[in-house]
């Protein structure tokens, strides 16, 4: 655990379906790959919950859900009384949503519960969210797809963007209304990348053009993986690929070029 340099802490959008999930399962891969203790924390920010699926772990409650309970009963006059009711909703959250994988922890978010208002128990989740991050070295963040409406308990805490594009008009439009809002909401990240996912050959110098336009970079290209796909319809987990699969290898370059891994 370490509690004086910053967090890395990444978050992965895109257009729904374009691979945001999948670019996070194979940036755990290579992380898991090294031998450092870093301490890893993974958090589902979409409602969908498809993360502790993808990884080949059982999904606990989400954070969602606990807040709702926690908003149901805090305000009964028996509710825990003499304790300091975030310490309570800090301790339900690790009781119930954390899932602790062997060599790291998965956060489930699930639906956002009242979260256009800054109400009681959104602001202490704010600081609750924000002191479970800050135990980590590491943090990837899975995005709900879209990002049109920014995630407040999560993106203040970001320091590195990654977009994923698939090769389809969508993707592309996606990605620049996520540029977009990131500028009109001034969010301020270390780092914002593209990351090309299923990208056939010759169109991969188009995304390069693109990104050039956008002022921004990209942090690599995954390309279409067979033996991914397997995995993934035969509910494998993807951790479990191996090292030379095409789209570890370029996770790796991938995370070697956003200063993930050395
Ligand atoms: N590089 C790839 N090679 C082969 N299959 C891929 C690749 N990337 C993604 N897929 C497959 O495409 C599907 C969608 O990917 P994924 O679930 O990662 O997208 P997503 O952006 O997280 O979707 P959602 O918006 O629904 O959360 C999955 O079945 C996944 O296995
Ligand atoms: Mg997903």
């Amino acid at each position: 655990m370490n509690n004086t340099k910053r967090p890395f802490i990444a978050s992965i959008s895109g257009k729904g379906g374009s691979g945001k999930t999948t670019l996070t399962a194979l940036l755990l891969k290579v992380l898991l790959e090294r031998s450092s203790n870093d301490s890893i924390l993974v958090v589902d920010a979409d409602p969908a919950t498809n993360l502790p699926d993808v990884l080949g772990l059982e999904t606990k409650r989400t954070l969602g859900e606990v807040i709702e309970d926690f908003r149901k009963k805090v305000n009964e006059p028996s509710f825990a009384v003499g304790v300091r009711k975030d310490s309570v909703l800090e301790y339900w959250i690790i009781r119930d949503c954390l899932i602790e994988a062997e060599k790291f922890d998965l956060l489930p978010m699930g639906r956002g519960e009242g979260e256009g208002c800054y109400c009681y128990v959104n602001s202490i989740l704010v600081g609750i969210v924000g002191k479970l991050l800050r135990n980590y070295d590491v943090v990837l963040m899975d995005m709900e797809a879209g990002l049109e409406r920014l995630n407040r308990r999560t993106d203040r805490y970001v320091n590195t963007m990654l977009i994923v594009v698939d090769p389809s008009r969508m993707g592309f439009r996606t990605a620049e209304r996520i540029l977009e809002v990131i500028d009109e909401v001034d969010i301020r990240v270390d780092k914002i990348c593209v990351v090309g996912n299923r990208f056939p050959a010759n169109m991969i110098e188009g995304l390069y053009e693109w990104a050039d336009r956008r002022g921004c970079k990209v942090a690599g290209v995954i390309p279409e993986d067979k033996l991914l796909l397997e995995y993934s319809i035969n509910g494998t987990s993807l951790l479990n690929l191996p090292s030379n699969a095409p789209s570890v290898e370029a996770a790796r370059l991938i995370a070697r070029k956003i200063a993930l891994i050395d």
